[in-house]
């Protein structure tokens, strides 16, 4: 099949760029010091790529499901669940997955929910500057004690520095003094594990070295406010669309706001102006001699929000254009929670 016979709005990956992005970041932050986020791409297919590809067996995980289907899948050696969870029914499944399964843990509450469901082993996780889930560094000792007294092993800690993964003012600076939070609460928690960072960041890890696992995970597929960052890595990742009206001043294609992960703002077309998005549509201007029915590859602003839109990626050597072969479709095969 040719890229012009897929039905539209549609994923497409260029599984070479993916490849040399995975690849990239493995030099950066090999094996066990990278520990991907598979939120990016809720696909085990590429999560397996990036074992056998990246070398890397640990893997950091969003929702509770997204563990489940790793373990699943064979790719269950070391997974992480980044995120607190306080459902028991969902806290007893990953237990019960067959993987070695690590849960974030920052309040009394996600410790005895834990504890109650069997969960062996807890991170710790801390407030690094980002308003998201994590404790105060200060408390996090009382609470690795109290995780211990509930008979939880307490691995370490994690924290996600969310807010400095678009920041280029002082850039390293700014990573570092959010890492001396992330390393005052590891004293006191004890444990052998650091864990944080991102796509944006990865790069300021390698320099700082304070933490011994890095979970990147928008790297692979990459989206347009990534782009905007000078990082080593490339657009993997387009949602395939029809043009279907043409008008003197723009055109339309079936690929709106259902198909994208819109948070960081417009998606991009190469060579247009992009309006604006509606539900089923992306509204351009500035492509010469479109007519209805020419196919157009959107290129989104944030990966995660848009694979979890599919329920499958079609993959392709080289950038996609009509005459491109598919040569694969994969599954979206973590999606849900
Ligand atoms: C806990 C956690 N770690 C790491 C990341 C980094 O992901 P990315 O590489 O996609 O920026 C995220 C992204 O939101 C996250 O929530």
């Amino acid at each position: 099949m040719r890229l012009a016979d897929l039905a539209t709005p549609a994923l497409v990956v260029d599984v070479d760029v993916a490849q040399a992005n995975i690849t990239t970041m493995a030099e950066l932050h090999p094996g066990a010091r990278l520990r991907p986020h598979v939120k990016a791409h809720k696909c085990t297919l590429l999560a397996r790529m990036q074992r056998d590809v990246g070398g890397h067996r640990t893997f950091t995980c969003a929702t509770p499901r997204e563990v489940v289907g790793m373990a699943a899948a064979g790719l269950g050696d070391d997974l992480l669940l980044a995120n607190e969870t306080l459902d028991d029914g969902r806290l007893r499944k990953m237990v019960e997955c067959g993987g070695r399964v690590t849960v974030a843990v920052d309040s009394r509450d996600t410790i005895e929910a834990a504890a109650r469901a069997g969960v062996g082993e807890v991170l710790v996780d801390v407030d690094v500057g980002l308003p998201r889930c994590g404790c105060g560094p200060e408390v996090a000792g009382a609470l690795a004690d109290r995780a211990r007294q509930a008979g939880l092993v307490v691995r370490g800690v994690m924290g996600y520095e969310g807010h400095l993964q678009m920041e280029t003012d002082d850039h390293v600076a700014k990573v570092a003094s959010s890492m001396e939070l992330l390393q005052r609460a590891a004293l006191d928690v004890g444990g052998d594990v650091i864990s944080t960072g991102g796509t944006g960041t990865a790069v300021a890890h390698a320099e700082l070295s304070v933490a011994n696992e890095v979970q990147a995970g928008s790297y692979v597929l990459m989206d347009s406010q990534y782009g905007t960052r000078d990082l080593p890595f490339r657009q993997a990742l387009f949602v395939w669309a029809t043009v279907i009206s043409v008008s003197e001043r723009y055109a339309v294609a079936d690929c709106g706001l259902k198909a994208l992960g819109m948070d960081h703002g417009n998606p991009t077309i190469a060579g247009a102006q992009v309006w604006f998005c509606s539900d089923e549509h992306v509204t351009f201007s500035g492509l010469a001699g479109l007519r209805p029915g020419h196919r157009i590859a959107v290129v989104p602003a944030h990966v995660d929000p848009t694979v979890a839109y599919h329920d499958r990626m079609h993959l392709v050597h080289g950038p996609p254009g009509a005459d491109t072969e598919v040569v694969d479709t994969w599954e979206v095969d973590l999606r849900g929670w």
